[in-house]
């Protein structure tokens, strides 16, 4: 037995799709974990779920993390060490129709969760961007000194917060920050346990198309086969969240080498077309995923995809799971759990 404890992680919105599969990976490190979660877009099965995948200590909270009192007692009574900052709003259509809201939680509760790491002396922090910050990227693979832009209110907040921590950082040297810049999250834990859980009707492609996959929806819509793409349509780069939450521990081992605030992509640099998505999807599922063309979706990128070298450099860590793995894996999910966390109806 080692004679230091483990260290302490905090998750903020531990309970959601990444949060949950970055606290298995943590905790079969060897981590001790301490979750917080308003549960406003997650549910605490995942993390019951998440226990019975790995080992050792798993704490959790219910808070908004703009209840900076409750938060400062959290932080207090457990030793934190580092944090890892998922939590907030994420859903671009909504943003838009709620700029004020996403504006109030995103950057509200990181304000509040700062202020309380500065009274407690935690320096230690990896942010869950999004590489939303390149908006319509001029040329890919997209790198970390790429011209940053947004097209909508979420992905203002997730800049805003980058700006924040960097200035945070400048002002005081002792901080060390990764900002995580992840390219399309998709996929699940291979045991099919824990997944992607969205309330109401997704708005991405892939919990769309196992949706579709489970007869919840009739069909998929393509938005769009005319962009100047191999087959028309849209190209991303999709990443295991398995390979994300390793991506996270691998940033967590070396924060000590960003010196202060450092933008860090996570992706695979390949890049998959939606229809090549859909095929794979389909050789999952056993069957054809029904799909049509139609509208292109405002705000679409043609083509994204991350040069993760960087990654590779300074965390060692690199993606390893394939396009089929992503599929398999998200069906696992979504056939085992038709309706995610929640009861089905009887
Ligand atoms: C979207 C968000 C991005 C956010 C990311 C989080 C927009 C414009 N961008 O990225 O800000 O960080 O999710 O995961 O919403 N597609 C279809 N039919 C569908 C759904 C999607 O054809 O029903 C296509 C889209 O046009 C796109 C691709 O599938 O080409 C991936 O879409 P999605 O999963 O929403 O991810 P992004 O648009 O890359």
């Amino acid at each position: 037995m080692s004679t230091h404890p483990a260290p302490t992680v905090l998750l903020t919105g531990g309970a959601g799709y990444i949060g949950s599969h970055t606290a298995v990976t943590l905790l079969e490190a060897g981590y001790r974990l301490v979750v917080v979660d308003d549960l406003s877009n997650s549910s605490e099965v995942a993390l019951d779920r998440v226990r019975q995948l790995a080992p050792g200590e798993l704490v959790f909270h219910r808070l908004d993390l703009r209840d900076e009192q409750a938060l400062d007692a959290v932080v207090a009574a457990s030793g934190i060490d580092a944090v890892v900052h998922f939590a907030g709003l994420k859903a671009v259509g909504e943003s838009v129709a709620e700029p004020l809201r996403y504006y109030e939680v995103n950057i509200g509760a990181t304000i509040s969760l700062l202020r309380v790491l500065q009274r407690h002396g935690v320096r230690r922090l990896v942010f869950s961007s999004s590489a939303t910050v390149y908006g319509d990227p001029a040329s890919v693979p997209v790198r970390e000194d790429a011209r940053l832009s947004t097209t909508n209110p979420y992905g203002r907040t997730k800049l805003v917060i980058e700006d924040l921590l960097r200035d945070v950082a400048a002002a005081d040297p002792s901080w060390h920050v990764a900002l995580l810049r992840y390219f399309n999250p998709v996929g699940a834990h291979p045991s099919g346990r824990i997944g992607e859980d969205p309330r109401g009707i997704p708005n991405n492609l892939m919990p769309f198309v196992m949706q579709v996959a489970v007869g919840r929806h009739p069909e998929l819509v393509v938005f769009g086969d005319d962009y100047p793409t191999p087959d028309g349509t849209c190209i991303r780069d999709y990443i295991h969240v398995v390979d994300l939450a390793e991506g996270h521990r691998a940033a967590l081992e070396h924060l000590d080498r960003l010196g202060g605030c450092r933008a860090v992509n996570l992706g695979t640099g390949n890049g998959s077309s939606v229809l090549e998505v859909v095929t794979e999807a389909s050789r999952a599922v056993g069957r054809a995923i029904p799909h049509r063309v139609g509208p292109r979706r405002e705000g679409d990128a043609p083509a994204t995809y991350a040069d993760p070298s960087l990654a590779a450099e300074l965390f060692g860590w690199r993606a390893t799971r394939t396009l089929a793995d992503m599929c398999a894996d998200a069906w696992r999910w979504q056939s085992a759990n038709p309706h995610g966390y929640a009861e089905p109806i009887a």
